[in-house]
This record gives C-alpha cells, structure tokens and sequence, in this order.
C-alpha cells in the first residue's frame, strides 16, 4: 500500500479534476463550479470555472460563524514599534467589513484595483482582505521599494485608490513612506482618485486636500458586506522581476487560490484549524501573500505578523522568543535569516535559552538553503527544517517534503520531491527528459494545480511568451537544476538574469538598466555574487564613455546612490568596479556567468566563444585590485 504522499501524488496526476474537486470542498461556495478544471483555451487554463466565492468570506466571516470569533486570528509582534497587539477572527472581520465600507466610500467597487504600499502592520492585512471583500483587486508593492517602481506598478495596474502609511520602520531609521508615494503619484501617467493614509505613532504624514486618513476613513465607514466574486476573477495583482526592467503583474485568482491554499495547510505544513503558524516574511512578497494573510485565515488558524529582523534589534534570540510567546507550533522563512542568526549565535545559545518545544518544523524558501545552515538549524533546533521551492508566479510550494501527508527522510541539498498536483521535469536543451542527476531546465507539466498564475496582468501574450513557448505543454520555470535517482528535485540556478538577495527577488537586468542611465556609463554587467549572509548581492562592472575619465571613487557611490533612488534599497546594491572593457561571445553577448565566477573566486575555463580572451586578464587583476580572490 503506497504511502498518503505517493497515493496523493498519483492521485493529482492520473485525476487532477477528482482531487481538487474534493480539496474544494474545504471552501465555501457561494455557486459551484461548472467546470473543475477549463482547457478550453489551453494552454491557459482556468480552474473552478462558473464558480463564485468570496475569498474574505473564507478567510474571517466563516469562522466567526462557527465558532472561532473569539480566537485569535492574528497576532502583530514588532521588535520595531511598541510591543505585541492580538485580533480575533471576529475584531478583524469587523475591522475588515469597516475598513471595505471605506475603500467603498471612496469610489472603490468589485474590479479596481488597489495598491497597498504599507510596512508589516495588521492594518496592511486589513486592507488587502477589505479588497477581497469587496472584489476589487489588490496589488501590494514592497516598501523596500523606490518611488520609480511604485510608478511602474500604478501605470500598469492602474488603480482607483492606494493605501499607505505614514512610515516603516527599519533598524536606525524611520522610511516615510509619503513623500514617496508622492513622488511615485507624480512620476505615474495615471493618477488615483484616493489614497488612504494610517498615521503611525513614529512619524505623522502631511495629508494633501486628495488624502483620506485612515482612522477617519474607517469612522465614516460602513460594514461592507461580501461581494461575490466568479472564481476565476483576480484576487490580486503581484508584480516581480523579469527579465526587463519592466516588473510582471502575476495574477492570482479567487477560487483555485483558495483551494490550494486551504488544501496546503494541513498536507504540507500540518496545520489544523486553532493553530498558530508564523511565516518571517514580509506582505510585501508571495510568501506573506500566501502565508501570512491567506492560506492561515482560510484554515482558521492564528497567524503572526512580525515587523522587525531576525538579529540585532534586538538580538539573535528574536525568533525563539516570539516562538515561546505564542507557541508557534510551524514557521517558515528563508534561509537568509537563519545565516544572520547562525552569525551573531554560532553556538545557538538564544535557542537553548528558549522554550520552543511548541516548534514542530521550521519551513524554508526564497533562495536554495545552504545544507550547512540547514544541519545547524535542525540540531539546534531539534525538528525537521525542510527546504521548499516555489516562485511569486506558482503562489504556493512546487516541491516540499509535506509534514501534514508524512514527511520522508530529509537531503540536504536538494529542495524535497514536488508537492501532489506537480508534475516537475527536468529537461534538456532540446525539451528532452534528462537522464536523473543530469542538469537542465526544469519545467513543470501543464496543466498546473490550481492557485497558480493563469497569466499576466493585461499581458496574455508576454505570459505565453515568459513560461509556455520554451517547452510546449510545460511551464518554465526559469530555474535550472537535477532531479535524483530517489526523485529530490535540486534548485541550483536562475537560467535568466534574476538573483536572490537576501531571499528578495531581482532583476540584474533591472540593475542594469539604472547603471546605464548614468552620463558617464558607456555599458555595465551585472551579476549576482555569493554573499555569507544574503545568499548573493549584486556586482557591477561599469564601462566609462571614452572621454568621460571621472575616476571610479567618484562613479561609483553616485551609481550606488542612482540604483537605490531609482529601485530602492532592497536592490542592496553597493559594489561596483570600473574596467575598461566587458567580455563577449563573437556575436556580442555578455560573459556574466564568467564574470560571476572571477568575482566568487572559482575557476573561470577561457569560453570558447570569447572574443578576446585578454580582456579577462584585464578584468581579473581589477578585481584581485578590489580584494576579490579571483584564482
Ligand atoms: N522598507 C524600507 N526599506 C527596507 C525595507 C522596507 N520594507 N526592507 C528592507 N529595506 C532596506 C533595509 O533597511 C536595507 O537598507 P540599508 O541598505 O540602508 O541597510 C536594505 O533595504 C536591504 O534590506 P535587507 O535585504 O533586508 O538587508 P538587512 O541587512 O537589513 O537584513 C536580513 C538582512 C537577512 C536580516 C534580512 O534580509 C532578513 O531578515 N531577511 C528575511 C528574508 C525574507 O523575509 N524573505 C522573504 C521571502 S521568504
Ligand atoms: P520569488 O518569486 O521571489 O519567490 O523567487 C522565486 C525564485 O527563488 C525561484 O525561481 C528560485 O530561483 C528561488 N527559490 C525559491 N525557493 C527556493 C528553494 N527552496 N531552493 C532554491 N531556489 C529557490
């Protein structure tokens, strides 16, 4: 008798229809579904066809119905701000309901699109449920990010109001958030016709005659009731970098997120109604989207929300402290914080000085976990720590090892076997299976399990182009990597031109973009390099016009200062070399794998389509200049 993985896996495969038919039933119809699974426009597929819902209903009114009003729904930890703040299923509901009668009154109705550019504050789930509420769809941008990417994202969501806060808070410093948002509403060719505003105790944002304040807005308010939504209608827009400087509006839709979401809770990460499940992320990206707001609430589980970082403010015991507290029973973040933690507590004092025998295993993703950090954690901690891999476009994990079906024995190294309802492969250059061990693409079988993107934003031909047209009846997924002979699926590399900073997606492309703006900048490269801490950061390689001599001490921190303005701080963009010359294939492409290597200190074998071979000498005796160990 196979095991309930196997069976699971077997089952979404042979019957994708009959599997997440019965997942579905864990959410609440307001019609069913005519169809589970449309292929009539293949390969865009739809799931749950004909069906209405409402996701907000799901995720509060439901539970306060039966019975969990008094439970707490979300948990607010700072480390940044004062202290802890608790919700109940019923408080957000109410606070939610109120806060959609704002977004109403404000001229927001089921299909407009709304902007969230909030810090971690419960006010920010507040505000993207009170969309769901109302079918109108939401698009959260990071704060991390400058006033020009918010410009992008309204000019490409177009959205009728926009909410934000009057700062965020970073370690030594307090982000007002309104001048840039006021810059970013200048800059964009479409203007909203409202922006709410909550007031932060830390820094009060001047009010234009156009601006709403939050706590007025919700006062003047009305409960909203739930507006039923078709399930294959947006539920948010989530915008990440591609290959261009232009980010990609990922679409979520209502009904297959729900399901998906709903289904992953207790089969990948064991989680039952009543619980508390923390994922250290931010809302600003898919994994707080998923796991922070959505898929906790429509189980009925507590979630927290944590504003703060792992280290530092105020120190490596931060995590276990808030796993005490609350006796967070799972918790996911990226392999990231787990190394900043590793640095400042090598020996995981702050872990033994904390009771966190409520911990059942510690999820991570974002970036591919290093098997050393990984090891440190598990003995640490005493639990499995499990690497799984998945993308802002997938919206939930692609491979794990599934806690709730029965976990299998955990490899280092590898990202754990696809989760049921993924059909991964790993296929080579002529869309050929790979042999096992042998690297490749890895794409995964159309059609994908419900929950993820049914395209692009406005952009059906771009979607088509990005994912579907490399490998016919597959979605590529723009990482390279092997499957082993035991079916561990491992994540080596992008196969494009994004890197994971500090498990923040980006475009060196993007990057690049900026560099190239500069008036002394002929061209640039740009490449991911191997960081202690982040996993990678960004390096660049800067070309002077000829004739422009200014030298590089000059250059460089005004590139530095250019790439923050312009993408933000998150882009932790901060090392740059001048050289003379970049190297390139014959036919003109840039060598940026060969550059990464010299500036990770690996051997770099001369490639045989190098034009001139001497200009990596040149290259490799300014980096060894810049105390890069290049061999
Ligand atoms: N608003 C404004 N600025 C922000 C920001 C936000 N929401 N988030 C980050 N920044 C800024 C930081 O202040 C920092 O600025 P600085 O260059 O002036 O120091 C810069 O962006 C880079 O931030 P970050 O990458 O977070 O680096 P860090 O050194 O501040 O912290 C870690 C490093 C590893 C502790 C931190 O990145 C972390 O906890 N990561 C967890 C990863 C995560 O949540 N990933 C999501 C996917 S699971
Ligand atoms: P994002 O869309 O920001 O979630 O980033 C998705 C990308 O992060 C993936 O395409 C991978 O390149 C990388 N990634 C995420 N999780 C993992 C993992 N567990 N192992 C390896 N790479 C990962």
């Amino acid at each position: 008798m196979p095991d309930a993985y196997t069976q699971a896996c077997e089952r979404s495969l042979t019957d994708p229809e009959g599997f997440w038919a019965e997942a579905a039933s864990g959410v609440d119809w307001i019609e069913p579904w005519e169809r589970v699974l449309d292929d009539s426009n293949a390969p865009l597929y739809r799931w749950f066809a004909g069906g209405q819902l409402n996701s907000c209903y799901n995720c509060l009114d439901r539970h306060v119905e039966r019975g969990r009003a008094e439970q707490p729904a979300l948990i607010y930890e700072s480390v940044m701000a004062e202290g802890s703040r608790t919700c109940s299923y019923a408080e957000l509901r109410d606070l939610t309901a109120r806060f959609a009668g704002a977004l109403a009154r404000a001229g927001v109705a089921k299909g407009d699109r709304v902007i969230i550019y909030m810090p971690m504050v419960p006010e920010t789930v507040v505000a993207m449920l009170a969309c769901a509420r109302l079918g109108a769809v939401h698009s959260v941008v990071f704060g991390g990010f400058a006033a020009a990417e918010l410009a992008t994202r309204i000019d490409d969501a177009k959205p009728r109001a926009i909410v934000s806060a009057s700062c965020g808070l970073e370690p030594g410093r307090v982000v007002a958030y309104k001048p840039l948002l006021d810059a970013a509403i200048d800059m964009a060719a479409h203007k909203p016709s409202a922006c709410i505003i909550l007031q932060r105790a830390e820094l009060a944002a001047e009010l234009g005659p156009d601006d709403i304040d939050w706590n007025e807005a919700i006062a003047a308010a009305q409960p909203h009731e739930c507006v039923p939504v078709a399930a294959t209608d947006p539920l948010y827009i989530l915008y990440t970098s591609g290959t261009t400087g232009q980010p990609k509006g990922i679409v979520r839709d209502n009904g297959g997120h729900a399901v998906a979401l709903n289904w992953s809770m207790q089969a990948i990460y064991g989680i039952e109604a009543g619980d508390v499940y923390w994922a250290a992320s931010d809302v600003g990206w898919v994994v707080g989207h998923s796991y922070i707001v959505y898929a906790p609430l429509l189980k009925g589980a507590t979630t927290l929300l944590f504003e703060g970082k792992p280290v530092g403010t105020p120190d490596a015991g931060t995590f276990w402290r808030i796993v005490e507290r609350h006796r967070v029973k799972v918790m996911f973040t990226a392999p990231t914080a787990l190394r900043a933690i590793r640095r400042d507590d090598p020996e995981g004092r702050s872990i033994a000085a904390h009771d966190t025998s409520s911990l059942e295993a510690l999820f991570l993703a974002g970036e591919r976990s290093d098997p050393e950090t990984l090891k440190w954690a598990g003995a640490q901690l005493g639990i499995p720590v499990i690497d799984h891999w998945w993308q802002t476009e997938t919206g939930w994990a692609i491979t794990a090892n599934p806690l709730g079906l029965g976990l299998f024995p955990i490899r280092p190294g590898s990202a754990n076997k696809p989760v049921p309802g993924w059909d991964v492969r790993v296929l080579d250059d002529d869309g050929k299976p790979a042999a096992a061990d042998r690297i490749g693409a890895i794409a995964c079988k159309l059609p994908l399990p419900p929950g993820t993107l049914p395209t692009l934003w406005n952009a059906d031909r771009r979607f088509r182009e990005a994912y579907l047209s490399r490998f016919p009846g597959y979605y590529t997924t723009g990482d390279a990597g092997y499957i082993d002979a035991e079916g561990y699926v491992h994540v080596l590399t992008r196969t494009d031109d994004v890197i994971n900073v500090a498990g923040h997606r980006l475009s060196t492309g993007a990057i690049e973009e900026v560099l190239a703006s500069h008036p002394d900048i002929a061209e640039c490269a740009v490449t991911g390099i191997g960081d202690a801490i982040k996993g990678q950061v960004p390096l660049g390689f800067l070309c002077r016009k000829s004739g422009h001599d200014r030298p590089e001490t000059d250059i460089v921190p005004e590139v530095v200062a250019l790439v923050r303005e312009r993408i933000g701080p998150v882009a932790a963009f901060k090392q740059a070399v001048v050289v003379e010359r970049l190297p390139k294939t014959r036919s003109g492409k840039i060598l940026r794998g060969t550059l990464r290597a010299m500036a990770d200190g690996r051997e770099y074998p001369t490639p045989a389509t190098i034009d001139d071979p001497a200009i990596l000498d040149e290259i490799a005796e300014v980096l060894r200049e810049h105390g890069f160990p290049v061999p």
